[in-house]
């Protein structure tokens, strides 16, 4: 078992990098299946959901080449495969971009049902209805989700989302850039993954008018061409390492960002007393005095992203005042409250609200990330303390960060991995 065992209490100076976005990295990667010839992806970043997404490409029949850390070629000209092998595509939400990418590519997918970070139900069926107004067939059997155009090749149309789904937009994009005519996606979600992805498909030979907005316009195209794209920073990181200075205090230069992607939390920062000053591209981050409470709720964007919420409570949690936290994209996004208060967080959770009373400090315990963004507020929360925390399920925090503990460990916090010996395993063979 490895954790991560952190020395709270010291303020953090210096400088982190930011890598590439995995929101942006896990759709372009299957929209590489759409390309005929090499496409080079730069600015990937190191994470574990990359690593598996390049795998899936590999088994399918991609050519995949490492080219430096962070800068990979990929052709997938020779596959002929539209069935993705079950034990990878599982471990990953973003495995639903497939299904997108390969009936634009083949007019048929065979996916599995995908996996990923537990926050209640987290239906597909927008993508769906998506993919059978452009003519598709889907349905689910023997653990597979089957989607074939039923003449052969997705047809244009226009789909009005009920719900405003990164994942379907991008989705729909995905199978519309090959399809016979325009499709049109109204109440499309406008992230910066979602341009960026736009951006990616465009500069290979698409024709995506709108991304960005609530309307994207898809005129279908017979075939993509090869080429380089650079993936945006991540937002999200960026984000994380923001409300990490805030929690613990100090200042720290985050580099290589799209300042106006931070926007959204550079605005709750302010609010809360911090400092954040625009550069070109990099923020600098300062907190000498006390945080103040506010309250946050999270929407699509440009709203408060959901993603920031288990980081923005740490820093809430130490707040003077009472703070309310509204969840406004996702059913069960409070699973790392009890964590949080075996730290000593006062916080009280009604369905999608939750209320903090500030305390003085957090102390340091041992506990367990049980998704992505809460291991990362975990990690947050551990460097603020006072004492040592111990998290365990970092796999989690792996998959969408990269190097956390150098990156963190540059900056001044004292934040090792270590592995122990395996506790389970180790009762099963006593
Ligand atoms: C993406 O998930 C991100 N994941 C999530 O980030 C992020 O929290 C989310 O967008 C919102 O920003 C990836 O990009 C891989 P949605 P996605 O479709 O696309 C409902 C992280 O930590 N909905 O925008 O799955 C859904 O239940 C991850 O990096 C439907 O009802 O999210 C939710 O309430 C976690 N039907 C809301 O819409 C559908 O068909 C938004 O979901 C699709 C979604």
């Amino acid at each position: 078992m490895t954790k991560y065992v952190i020395h709270g209490g010291k303020p953090l100076f210096g400088e982190i990098d930011i890598s590439g976005a995995k929101n942006a990295a896990v759709a372009i990667i299957p929209a590489a299946l759409l390309v005929d010839g090499v496409c080079r992806i730069e600015n990937l970043p190191q994470i574990s959901d990359v690593t598996l997404l390049l795998n899936i490409l590999q088994e399918l029949g991609a050519d995949v080449r490492t080219v430096n850390r962070t800068t990979v070629d990929v052709d997938c000209s020779h596959i002929r495969n539209a069935r993705v092998p079950e034990e990878l595509a599982r471990k990953i939400r973003a495995s639903y971009y497939l299904i997108g990418a390969l009936l634009g590519r083949f007019g048929s997918a065979e996916v599995p049902p995908p996996g990923g970070c537990d926050f209640g139900g987290r239906p597909i069926d927008q993508h769906i209805k998506g993919f059978v107004a452009m003519g598709a067939n889907v349905d689910v059997r023997g653990g597979y989700i089957h989607a074939k155009a039923s003449n052969g090749r997705m047809m244009g149309t226009q789909i009005y989302l009920d719900i405003v789904s990164v994942g379907a937009t991008m989705n729909i994009m995905l199978a519309a850039v090959l399809a016979d005519g325009m499709t049109i996606i109204e109440n499309a979600a406008k992230e910066p993954h979602i341009v960026d992805l736009a951006n990616f498909l465009n500069s290979m030979g698409a024709e995506i008018m709108g991304a960005g907005t609530d309307v994207i316009k898809i005129r279908g195209v017979e075939r993509l061409t090869g080429g380089t794209y650079s993936i945006i920073p991540d937002q999200i990181e960026a984000g994380t390492y923001m409300t990490a200075v805030a929690a613990t205090g100090g200042e720290v230069l985050i580099k290589n960002v799209i300042p106006k992607h931070l926007e959204c939390i550079t605005a709750k920062l302010l609010e809360m007393g911090v400092d954040v000053e625009e550069r070109d591209d990099a923020v600098l981050v300062r907190r000498t005095g006390k945080l103040t409470r506010t309250n946050v709720k999270t929407l699509p964007y440009p709203g408060f992203p959901t993603d920031m919420q288990p980081q923005i409570a740490a820093v809430l949690c130490l707040a003077e005042g009472t703070s309310v936290i509204t969840e406004g994209v996702w059913d069960n996004r409070f699973r790392y409250v009890d964590e949080f208060r075996r730290m000593g967080a006062q916080i009280q959770v009604d369905g999608k609200i939750a209320v903090i009373e500030g305390v003085e400090k957090f102390t340091g315990a041992r506990i367990q990330a049980c998704d992505l963004r809460a291991g990362a507020a975990m990690v947050i929360a551990g460097l603020a303390a006072q004492g040592t925390t111990e998290i365990g399920h970092i796999h989690h925090i792996e998959r969408g960060y990269e190097d956390i503990v150098r990156k963190l460990s540059g900056v001044g916090a004292d934040i090792r991995v270590v592995v122990t010996p395996d506790e389970d395993k180790q009762a099963q063979v006593g």
